[in-house]
């Protein structure tokens, strides 16, 4: 049953566990979220970004949705609209349905260029008037992702800053986090704590706190009523790198957020943890290493089932390290 971001992120801090949002492209990896979703009873973020728009367009996307609530009824399954550069983006997701708007005001409508304080207020709250008017919650972000060991933003698809990023940048001040929540009263704020998108997040295995810890605490602190949102969140299985790399891939050395700091973040307000290129990777790694292996195969849907059958393993693994399982 579709239910709002505020809803269930309520439900999560009541109960401390946070829930992975997932980035869906297609049928099989709606259908690998749902069948992780329900075999460890987790209630579920689907997420559809820019490029899902832009690759199955919003209404196919919204349609796969309808129908993983379908066939899921007993599941509660936000339906979020991920990274709208302007307040008419959500517009029209709230048109089809969405029951979660974000509102990116770091960055303007290209995608790349940070904004300042202000315009990122001004927009948000625009979203926010709109969507609350709807029943729709609304993610707003403050600060520029970026990875405290490389000083990159990581992928520039839309959803990073361009060029190198300060280390100020690259962590949400508390301070401007409370008078933003309060100037816009989103229901939900991703910050900036050290984590980027893509797979290229640090180049050496990390070790210790690699995300900013205490950062996280002290926004917590400050804004105890509003649900934390970290992006740029997968791990980057070093196991599905090297069977990608195995089967032809070409993939260089690359390390992403290791699954602890996760949880040590969970313990301290994040509640929403934003997964895409881990499914990315296991559907590739899956895919090349069954043509490999039946190279007279020519049934998409062969290889596309291993994809949904590794993507819903790295789902459950997420569900239950995160504390969601039980929970739906
Ligand atoms: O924002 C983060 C997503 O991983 C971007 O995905 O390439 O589908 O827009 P996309
Ligand atoms: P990853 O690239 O780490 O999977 O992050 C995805 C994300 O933050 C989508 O908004
Ligand atoms: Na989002
Ligand atoms: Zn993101």
């Amino acid at each position: 049953a579709l239910i709002s971001l505020r809803q269930l992120l309520d439900h999560a801090a009541e109960h401390d566990y946070g829930v992975p949002a997932f980035n869906v492209n297609n049928l099989e990896q709606t259908r690998a979220i749902m069948e992780a979703a329900d075999a460890t009873d987790s209630p579920v973020i689907m997420q559809a970004s820019a490029g899902a728009r832009k690759y199955a367009g919003a209404p196919f996307l919204r349609a796969l949705m309808e129908a993983a609530m379908r066939e899921f009824p007993h599941i509660p399954v936000v339906v979020h609209q991920d990274h709208g550069m302007s307040p008419a983006i959500c517009q029209r997701s709230i048109a089809l349905g969405f029951s979660s708007v974000m509102m990116d005001g770091s960055l303007g409508e290209d995608g790349k260029t940070p904004m300042d304080y202000e315009y990122n207020v001004d927009v948000t709250r625009t979203a926010v008037a709109m969507a609350h008017a709807c029943g729709v919650s609304v993610e707003g972000e403050l600060g520029c992702l970026g990875s405290l060991e490389t000083g990159e933003a990581g992928e520039e698809d839309g959803s990073g800053a361009a060029g190198k990023l300060t280390h100020d940048q690259m962590l949400t001040d508390p301070e401007e986090a409370a008078a933003f929540v309060k100037a816009t009263e989103v229901d939900a704020l991703a910050i900036a704590c050290g984590t980027s998108h893509g797979a290229y997040k640090f180049s050496r295995p990390p070790t210790g706190d690699i995300l900013a810890i205490d950062r996280i605490k002290e926004i917590n602190a400050r804004i105890p009523g509003t649900h934390l949102v970290m992006h740029g969140s997968s791990s980057v299985p070093q196991d599905w790198l090297e069977i990608i790399n195995e089967y032809g891939g070409e993939i260089p050395e690359t390390y992403g957020v290791p699954v602890e700091q996760i949880q040590e973040g969970i313990r301290h307000g994040v509640r929403k943890i934003n997964i895409d290129t881990d499914l990315r990777l296991a559907s590739t790694g899956a895919i090349r290493r069954f043509l490999a292996h039946n190279p007279a195969e020519f049934d998409p849907r062969k290889y596309l089932k291993e994809t949904q059958v590794a993507m819903r393993d790295i789902c459950i693994a997420r569900y239950e390290s995160f504390g969601t399982a039980g929970n739906a």
